[in-house]
């Protein structure tokens, strides 16, 4: 696979350039806009400094409110007091059915007429512009498309321990095996929640496949929750535990990511905000690190996209820097500079990809021929299938699983069962 180095700096001054010419034509209206999100990792930082830097340029003032805690449990914990105190910022990154939560409080602001006028409904697939939509209207704006159903692997590691990248399961644990064996950590990973989750979907994809998970993980099918192939599904999430290591439980995911890239570890699974990470360690697709499918899961795609959510605020000045917030959102020097940082694809359509690297080339080939084949699936770990309350639930569930070996996969579909009917 060849590799072309895209130049976050590059992109970063056209975002810059653009940013000046907007600040030409807006500077009287300036406003204050503070944006609460949880990308708090180095390539997260840097994918947010260019949207700060965008508005700073059109005169307003950016304030940060970055949560600490990947996945945004924090996060969101955090926002729901603020909002209830009445001190919600502009901006919030909220996903997926929750928007719709949050929508149905009457805390959101409609962005229909930046929609409008920017012709959002054209420059995204339906099924997130209607995602981002509340009883029709546009209440947030789109960042990206992650994808989430990825392994990573360090090439040299895996050649030391004369190992191949793993395209089915099987695969996977004869590859772990080998990198057991000559003495590596097989899969870097981090014991938190939202990991565990993470890596249970992209087994229950890869395992069962598309139909099964949608079944069990968006429309949680009892029957389907505790059927035979979720019973497959456990026993092979619990035996993949075998190959983290012992420092494994709390770690943050880009910590994870590090041990692959300094090659302590063989392997990671987890969404493309870790390739993030390897481009901002300066790591080379196809030759410092590969990236391909979860194992089994060619083919199909789990989505996760990044979204902020406006909320009411009050002052002109504050309504236009909101205003503005979104439009530079989805501008077409954003989605490049944000994703080239991010890890994750533009959500606008059509974008030139030139300066992407090969696995954003990859991801944006398979989103399209899995939304064309029907394999396009929404992360449950990253709160794009059910409500918060429901994904909350089934996560801890999973996450007992992986924690406590005493547990049966049987008592563990019982339990998904229950959390399912959660509300
Ligand atoms: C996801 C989020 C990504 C990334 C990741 C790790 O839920 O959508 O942008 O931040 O968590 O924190």
């Amino acid at each position: 696979m060849t590799t072309h180095r895209p130049t976050p700096r590059r992109a970063l001054l056209a975002v810059a350039a653009t940013a000046a010419t907007m600040a030409l034509c807006g500077a009287a209206r300036a406003g204050e806009v503070e944006v609460l999100h949880y990308w708090t990792s180095g390539s997260e930082a840097k994918a947010a400094a260019a949207l700060k830097s965008m508005l700073q340029a059109k005169g307003h003032t950016w304030r940060d409110f970055a949560v600490a805690g990947g996945g945004g449990d924090s996060a969101m914990t955090v926002l729901k007091s603020r909002v209830v105190s009445g001190n919600a910022p502009a901006a919030g990154q909220i996903k997926g059915p929750s928007l719709q939560e949050w929508a149905a409080e009457g805390v959101l602001a409609s962005i229909d007429d930046v929609a409008k006028a920017e012709k959002w409904d054209s420059l995204l697939p339906k099924q997130i512009a209607d995602v981002m939509k509340y009883k029709g209207s546009y209440v947030a704006a789109p960042l990206n498309v992650h994808r989430v159903n990825w392994l990573y692997a360090n090439p040299e590691v895996l050649k030391k321990a004369g190992a191949k990248l793993p395209a089915n399961w099987d695969e996977f644990f004869t590859t772990a095996e080998a990198l057991k064996k000559a003495g590596v950590i097989p899969l870097a990973h981090g014991g938190q929640n939202w990991q565990d989750f993470t890596i249970f979907e992209s087994v229950a994809l890869g395992l069962g496949g598309v139909d099964f998970y949608r079944k069990a993980l968006v429309q949680l099918d009892a029957a389907t929750l505790n059927g035979p192939t979720m019973e497959k599904v456990l026993t092979t999430f619990r035996r993949i535990k075998g190959y983290t290591d012992k420092n494994a439980p709390g770690r943050d995911w880009n910590l994870a990511t590090g041990m692959v890239v300094k090659g302590e570890a063989g392997m990671q699974l987890m969404g493309d905000w870790a390739k993030g990470e390897f481009m901002a360690a300066g790591k080379q697709p196809g030759k410092d690190f590969v990236c391909t499918a979860a194992p089994g899961s060619a083919g199909a795609f789990t989505f996760n996209v990044d979204s902020l959510a406006m909320f009411k605020v009050k002052g002109d000045d504050k309504v236009k820097a909101q205003k503005d917030l979104a439009a530079a959102v989805m501008s077409p020097q954003f989605q490049e500079a944000f994703n080239i940082n991010k890890g994750s694809i533009p959500v606008r359509m059509n974008m030139d990809l030139s300066k992407f690297d090969d696995c954003a080339k990859a991801s944006a080939k398979d989103f399209a021929a899995s939304a064309q084949a029907g394999t396009l699936v929404p992360s449950i770990a990253h709160g794009m299938a059910v409500p918060a309350s429901v994904e909350g639930a089934i996560k801890d569930v999973v996450s007992q699983f992986w924690n406590n070996d005493r547990m049966t996969p049987k008592e563990a579909m019982s339990r998904l069962a229950a959390a399912a009917k959660s509300s």
